[in-house]
């Protein structure tokens, strides 16, 4: 049977319909976040299904995985990586920016992600997918990357 707790967050996102841009069904979580309870019921299903697989990281996606991401990060004991639109990050980065051009573009700083460590992508949703396939890149495939220095 279906976790109860879903049909709670389900009903807690709001669908606003050509947002923000015809023919767009927009999930807004915000009115999710309004409900202490429900937020945590969100939380709590990810931390009870990665608590103790030796996760390493939880890597939240700008800027909504930034919301959700740290609570899972901190519950199951993972440090927590921001993966940013290009040009918000300072310093050594790996991007999949001239990859990636004129699609889905994210950064992350080098080293943030060590050998071996197990990761989990955090975001709001998925809707085409290129902003997963960007962070799963970023995050799993050394040679295809870009390193450069700001
Ligand atoms: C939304 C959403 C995901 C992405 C999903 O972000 O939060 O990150 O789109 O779409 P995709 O599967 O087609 O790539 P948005 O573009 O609104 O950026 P924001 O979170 O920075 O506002």
């Amino acid at each position: 049977a279906a976790d109860p707790r879903l049909q709670g967050i389900s009903d807690a996102i709001r669908v606003v319909p050509h947002f923000p841009k015809p023919g767009i069904m927009f999930n807004d979580i915000t009115a999710l976040l309004l409900r202490p309870g429900v937020f945590k019921d969100a939380v709590d299903m990810f931390v009870e299904r990665y608590r103790g697989m030796g996760i390493a990281a939880v890597a939240g996606i700008e800027a909504r995985g930034f919301i959700f991401g740290p609570a899972i990060a901190l519950a199951i004991g993972a440090k927590f990586i921001p993966l940013r639109k290009p040009g918000k990050l300072p310093g050594n980065l790996i991007s999949t920016l001239q990859l990636e051009y004129g699609t889905d573009c994210l950064e992350m700083h080098v080293g943030a992600v060590e050998p071996g460590d197990r990761v989990v992508v955090v975001d709001d949703l998925v809707a085409t997918g290129g902003t997963l396939s960007a962070a799963i890149k970023l995050l799993g495939e050394p040679l295809p990357l870009l390193l450069f220095s700001l």
